[in-house]
């Protein structure tokens, strides 16, 4: 029962509804979603978990209002800026995968810094999906791969060697907080054959008990790989 999944990837679903079940705006939600970032990390850790993707801003979130669009990239400002030393302390990798260039420039600065300060890190490597799609990783990756050579050889490895983070593995285990049950553009590619598990419980209420359940049922599946 020590199957231990090398890639987690979580889709933190649920701070607007845990925030409205309290009578109080969004934007509450998104900041108590914070202490469920840590609790996983410092799980991911304890339980040698390789990498945890952390899926923060879509591609699609744009359609939000302007407000909580702003409110997500300056808390994801403050909490790097806060915690990018203790990050590095903590001799973990942090990653940013999305279309990049088109965050505010303040929160491109402190992700490339992140970035630089953390780059020789051996332990977790922490990515934070943020104006990420699937669908757009693709994209980005088959066209940068033909503007740097038009007459490339396109097989699976030479695609994903143009992702946003190359070395990040298939997801072996897939997360969902608050009860819906789909991908909503997150990592296509890389979870074709990753282990689903979907929990009602929202968000910023993700206990570590939460995650290690999911963890013991990941290792009661048997995959098969299309295998017998
Ligand atoms: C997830 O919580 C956070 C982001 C998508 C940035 P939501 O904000 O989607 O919360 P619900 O789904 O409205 O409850
Ligand atoms: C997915 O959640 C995106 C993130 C968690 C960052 P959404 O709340 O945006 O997804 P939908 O709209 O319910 O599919
Ligand atoms: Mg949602």
């Amino acid at each position: 029962m020590n199957q231990i999944p090398v890639h987690v990837a979580i889709i933190m679903d649920g701070n607007g509804r845990w925030a409205q079940q309290r009578g109080l705006p969004r934007f509450y939600g998104h900041k108590e979603g914070i202490s469920a970032v840590r609790r996983v990390v410092k799980t991911s850790k304890q339980e040698n978990i390789k990498y945890l993707t952390l899926y923060s801003f879509s591609t699609e979130n744009w359609k939000r209002p302007k407000e909580e669009v702003e409110f997500l990239f300056s808390l994801m400002e403050s909490q790097l800026r806060e915690e990018m030393n203790s990050l590095h302390q903590e001799n973990i990798r942090v990653r940013f995968a999305g279309r990049i260039q088109l965050l505010p420039e303040k929160l491109q600065t402190i992700i490339s810094d992140t970035e630089k300060l953390t780059d020789a890190n051996t332990g977790l490597n922490l990515t934070f999906a943020v104006n990420y799609g699937g669908r757009q990783e693709i994209l980005d990756a088959i066209k940068r791969m033909l503007e740097k050579n038009r007459n490339c050889l396109i097989n699976e490895d030479t695609i994903r060697k143009f992702f946003y983070v190359p070395e990040l593995p298939d997801v072996d285990l897939l997360i969902r907080t608050a009860g819906e049950q789909r991908l909503s553009n997150f990592l296509i590619w890389q979870s074709v054959y990753a282990e689903f598990y979907f929990t009602p419980v929202l968000w910023p209420d993700f206990s570590e008990h939460d995650f290690k359940q999911a963890l013991e049922e990941f290792a009661r599946r048997k995959r098969r790989f299309g295998g017998i």
